[in-house]
């Protein structure tokens, strides 16, 4: 069933889970999410930010046909916009059915910030469409940004923040970083603070950059409050694994086989990622 990101998000922070958040650049990718959602009775999230929607998943036909896969499971799925930075494309989602729109604009000030994500929660909020904002900001794992303390997020801000602006969840830099991490690195999270934004804050939080993040980080970051976990990087590497080693073994294979290894390869591991999150088994 197809419903708001706000009703997935608020039903997680309820029962102390998280969903898995997983940015989806065509049919296979998104009907391999949506169909391991159904098999582990779990809720899923289709992530696709505005670069991808420009560059190939277009806004117009991934709306619609993530629309419809949705509807033919009985577990929930939303569909957010992952990074919205663009105030007129975040409205075409709005219009085009998405349930979900992460508004970023934590690389501005705090009351910018505050501005362009109170004027996004105003125009979604009336569509029902649920709004997660960031603030502290998560950078790039090959800058180093997950060890930047600076980008961190404050607690004290953060409440004035959800006041003021009335997100239904927030993205918090706690020590990650989007993409992937120098080889063996793992990210250290600071999971104190975590816990401080949690109770200072009473709602979902979301953790971006969960690409090679290690099944422990993650298994003590829903412990400690998140409630969505954005993966990217890993979720792509998985599919260009499965047609790489398919190929390998089986040069004459076609295209189609290769997209069909690829989707039942990453639906496998979504699974894997909703277990270790505690999402399986809650729909
Ligand atoms: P990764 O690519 O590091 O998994 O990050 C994904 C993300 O946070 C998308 O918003």
């Amino acid at each position: 069933m197809y419903v708001s990101m706000k009703n997935i998000l608020q039903h997680a922070d309820k029962h102390g889970y998280a969903v898995m958040a997983m940015n989806s650049i065509n049919m296979e990718m998104a009907r391999a999410g949506i169909e391991a959602a159904q098999e582990e009775r779990a809720a899923i999230i289709i992530n696709i930010g505005m670069g991808q929607m420009k560059k190939h998943a277009h806004l117009e036909d991934m709306a619609p046909m993530v629309r419809k896969m949705a509807k033919r499971v009985d577990v929930p799925v939303a569909l957010n916009h992952d990074h919205g930075q663009d105030l007129a494309f975040i409205c075409d989602c709005i219009r085009k059915g998405f349930s979900g729109i992460m508004i970023d604009a934590s690389s501005y000030s705090l009351e910018e910030n505050i501005r362009r994500t109170a004027l996004v929660c105003d125009l979604a909020h009336a569509k029902g469409v649920g709004v997660e904002g960031e603030l502290g900001h998560v950078g790039q794992a090959a800058s180093m940004d997950d060890e930047n303390l600076d980008l961190y997020t404050d607690v004290g801000q953060a409440e004035e923040f959800v006041e003021r602006t009335g997100v239904d969840a927030l993205a918090v830099a706690i020590g990650t970083a989007h993409g992937n991490y120098p080889k063996g690195k793992k990210p250290n999270m600071d999971f104190e603070r975590l816990k401080l934004l949690k109770k200072a804050l009473h709602m979902p939080l979301v953790l971006h950059g969960g690409s090679g993040s290690g099944e422990e980080n993650l298994r003590k970051a829903v412990e400690c409050g998140i409630n969505k976990v954005n993966v990217c990087t890993d979720a792509f590497a998985v599919c260009k694994k499965a047609m790489e080693d398919v190929y390998r073994d089986n040069p004459g294979m076609d295209y189609m086989h290769l997209c069909m290894k690829a989707e039942e390869r990453l639906k496998e591991y979504v699974k894997q990622y909703m277990r270790i999150l505690g999402a399986s088994g809650r729909y």
